[in-house]
């Protein structure tokens, strides 16, 4: 098991830190959070990269897709996370319809999320259509971070949560938009469950760090969503996601016995009182 911890690590953790990261062959380890405790703990166990995910829609407040999210919301989310983050570069999503309307309406966003929550760099979804916006907020000062393939806000669209760009004309496609957030400006990219070999031809085709979930081992760092990798939600199973414990049983079997030990009168006992 890696034991890379925070003091062993020197400052905080930039976009350019990323990129040299990148240039070194190092790779870049990436997780969510959406609060201050889950924060903290990742932060001082180490990662580089926390992404207040709009996946605070299904893991937080129990939708089915990512596209109730509103600005207020994950601005709230991204404050308690950049509050326990003391080294780990924190990237923000930008939730559906806060980009896609009008430049504008994207930079004072992406504002927003930079001003009010302290985020230190936003990501949204999508390739050419957006790239335009991408330089404007780039322009301005803020980095951006971009995601293609499975771009869940789209879901919609898609209709479904199966891995994309498997056809040759949506594989080129997606290296084309890849090339386009890169010249937009993008410090990074995250690739969601695309085949690996197209990632590892994205990862060729750019200079900046590929970041990926569900995309292979090509991509200059890997992303899960914590609740996910530790094993909080029983149901989620897609062969992509590594388990690293099962606190769905720990958590079940520590409140089942809590509630035990009260029936049984067991607690409080007499250390747990005063006197
Ligand atoms: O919202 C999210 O958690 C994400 C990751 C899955 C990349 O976008």
């Amino acid at each position: 098991m890696s034991t890379q911890s925070n003091s062993d690590r020197p400052a905080k953790v930039t976009t350019q830190t990323l990129q040299e990261m990148k240039e070194r062959g190092e790779k870049i380890s990436m997780l969510t959070a959406y609060d201050y405790t889950m924060a903290t703990i990742i932060d001082q166990a180490g990662i580089d990269v926390i992404l207040v995910g709009d996946s605070a829609s299904n893991v937080m407040a129990g939708y089915e897709t990512t596209v109730p999210m509103t600005m207020d919301h994950m601005i709230y989310h991204a404050s308690c996370v950049v509050r326990g983050a003391e080294k780990a570069l924190v990237v923000a999503d930008l939730p559906f319809m806060s980009y896609q309307v009008t430049t504008e309406e994207a930079l004072r966003n992406a504002g927003r999320m930079m001003k009010e929550a302290g985020a230190h760099a936003v990501k949204l979804e999508g390739g050419k259509p957006v790239a335009k916006t991408v330089a404007k907020i780039v322009e301005a000062g803020i980095p951006v971070m971009g995601h293609l393939g499975l771009t869940p806000q789209s879901i919609y669209k898609f209709g479904t949560y199966k891995v994309r760009a498997k056809e040759e004309e949506e594989a080129h496609q997606l290296i084309k938009d890849a090339q386009k957030l890169e010249e937009a400006g993008c410090f990074a990219l995250v690739l969601e469950k695309i085949p690996a070999k197209l990632a590892k031809e994205v990862n060729q085709e750019l200079s900046i760090p590929t970041i990926g979930i569900g995309a292979g081992s090509h991509c200059d760092g890997q992303v899960l969503v914590t609740h996910d990798m530790l094993g909080l939600n029983k149901e989620f199973k897609p062969r992509f996601l590594r388990r690293y414990a099962d606190m769905y049983t720990d958590m079940t079997e520590s409140v089942q016995q809590y509630i035990a030990d009260i029936k049984s009168g067991d607690f409080p006992n007499e250390n747990e009182q005063y006197s």
